[in-house]
């Protein structure tokens, strides 16, 4: 991670909580989470059901605001913006991927992804032209005028990671990416990933599967609000972190076959 260090923080998170009130109870959702993704990088979130993810993704995305600590995004203090600010941020700085894919049933796939723009002020052609384009990156450029019943779950799925990417977004934030995917689309998905991440996006995503962590270049796992480790990948396979220093590493997690 020393090449990655180098490089000046896009995310950077400190000592966040996340406190969900509920009726006479506190929720600790994120129990003081730090965290650091340079520009470039490609990590997964993982940890069991309720330890915090989609907090952590809300946070991320400007979805949701910390209760208390700090976040700078792209070097902006995103922590205390108001809603309206939060929402500029979001459409300028990110974008989203969900499971469920959200495109609009009685649209073309050119119009979905063209959607993101339509309140940018753009004139519409070239709004057509940018969402064309975005639709050839993720391989889709015979597919403009599909509608999405007439598309496959991965060629769906394609097409909002061409929604996402129509802003140019600095951030691609994706929740269960593959969670409705089967096995080869969900590869065909990864790779699709991968090729952006080279191409130098910064991409965060959660799963639940170490085959699709095993794709990106760090795991970051959460359990209990907080993060329990924080590891490279290579050639897919991480290690465990030891948890306190002194301790010796635990032994090799091998993420895939
Ligand atoms: N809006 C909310 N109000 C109250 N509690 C919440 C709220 N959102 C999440 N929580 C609680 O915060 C904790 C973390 O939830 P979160 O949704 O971040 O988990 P997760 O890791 O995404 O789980 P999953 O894998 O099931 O999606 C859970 O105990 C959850 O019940
Ligand atoms: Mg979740």
């Amino acid at each position: 991670m020393d090449e990655a260090a180098a490089r000046p923080a896009l995310v950077d998170i400190t000592s966040v909580t996340k406190t969900y009130r509920m009726g006479d109870f506190d929720v600790h959702a994120l129990r003081g989470v730090t965290l650091r993704i340079a520009e470039g990088e490609f990590a997964a979130i993982m940890g069991a059901s309720g330890s915090g993810k989609s907090t952590l993704m809300n946070i991320l995305g400007c979805l949701d605001r910390p209760s208390t600590g700090e976040y700078f995004l792209d070097g902006a203090e995103v922590s205390r913006l108001e809603a309206d600010a939060l929402a500029e941020m979001r459409s300028q700085t990110l974008g989203f991927v969900f499971q469920s894919f959200n495109l609009l049933a009685r649209t073309t796939a050119l119009e979905n992804v063209e959607l993101p723009l339509v309140y940018t002020g753009l004139r519409p052609a070239l709004r057509r032209a940018r969402a064309k384009e975005a639709l050839e990156r993720v391989g889709l450029g015979e597919r403009l005028h599909h509608h999405p019943s007439q598309l496959s779950g991965g060629q769906q799925q394609r097409v909002a990671i061409a929604r996402a990417l129509v802003n140019r977004p600095r951030l691609i934030l994706a929740d269960e990416p593959t969670g409705n995917l089967d096995s080869h689309a969900s590869l065909e998905m990864m790779a699709l990933l991968q090729q952006l991440g080279d191409e130098g996006m910064t991409i965060v995503l959660v799963t639940h599967e170490p085959d699709i962590a095993a794709h990106a270049r760090r795991v970051i796992v959460v359990r209990d609000g907080l993060i329990e480790r924080d590891s490279p990948i290579e050639a897919g396979r991480w290690t465990e972190a030891p948890r306190q220093a002194g301790h010796p590493a635990a032994p090799v997690r091998v993420a895939s076959p």
